[in-house]
């Protein structure tokens, strides 16, 4: 329960808001998304769906975490002296930080890093990165045991919202993410809730 409470909640929180101001600052694709949406049917026939059948929401899921992995660092501390496939030799003992953040802008396996491309990892391109260039929860042994959970967690809740209302942004400063313990959006994104079923 712990675990479940201290390792699970910010990260899904900081997961969903980066999905919404990804969403916010891209019309277009919500356009787009609305409509792949509206042909998906329920809420637990879109879960038993392999990605494939619905790339925009699969695609938004991974290019938020590439763009603004929740846990954008993390640290090993190699037992035994090592030599790095890139040739740089480790101590033992020695602080290694990975950061997940500027690997996913690694432009030869993401090209045109800055840019919003849900549909990027459609295809084979995802198996040669995974774990490798793209690691939004670890890699080896200590993976995260949540992905699962916070993958379904995740697009339960945005697609329940999605469906029912839109966010209109009120923000007027540029986003910025905030480099905390996990990877918030500075200033928060503060919205006006429109329903999409009633005039409110
Ligand atoms: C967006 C959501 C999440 C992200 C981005 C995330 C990310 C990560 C990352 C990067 C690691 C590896 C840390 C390291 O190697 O030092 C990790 C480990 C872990 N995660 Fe998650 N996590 C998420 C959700 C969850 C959830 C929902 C749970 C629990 C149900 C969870 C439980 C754990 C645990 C227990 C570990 C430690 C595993 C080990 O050391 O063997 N995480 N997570």
């Amino acid at each position: 329960m712990l675990s479940l409470m201290s390792t699970g909640h910010e990260t899904i929180t900081e997961w969903l808001t980066w999905c919404w101001v990804l969403i916010g600052t891209h019309p277009e694709f919500e356009r787009e998304w609305q409509s792949e949406l509206e042909q998906l049917g329920t809420l637990a026939e879109l879960i038993s769906l392999p990605a494939e059948k619905a790339p925009l929401t699969h695609g938004l899921l991974d290019e938020s975490l590439r763009l603004y992995p929740p846990t954008w660092l993390f640290a090993r501390v190699p037992l035994n002296e090592d030599r790095l496939p890139c040739g740089v030799r480790v101590e033992a003992g020695q602080n290694l930080l990975l950061c997940p953040y500027l690997m996913h802008r690694h432009p030869e396996s993401f090209p045109d890093p800055e840019c919003f491309k849900p549909l990027r990892f459609h295809g084979i391109r995802h198996k040669e990165i995974m774990g490798r260039t793209y690691f939004p929860f670890g890699a080896g042994a200590h993976r995260c045991i949540g992905d699962k959970l916070a993958r379904l967690e995740t697009l339960v809740v945005l697609v329940t919202i999605a469906r029912a209302c839109r966010f209109k942004s009120i923000r007027t400063q540029p986003v910025t993410p905030n480099p905390g313990l996990t990877l918030s959006v500075s200033g928060g994104w503060p919205v006006r809730i429109l329903s999409r079923t009633h005039s409110i």
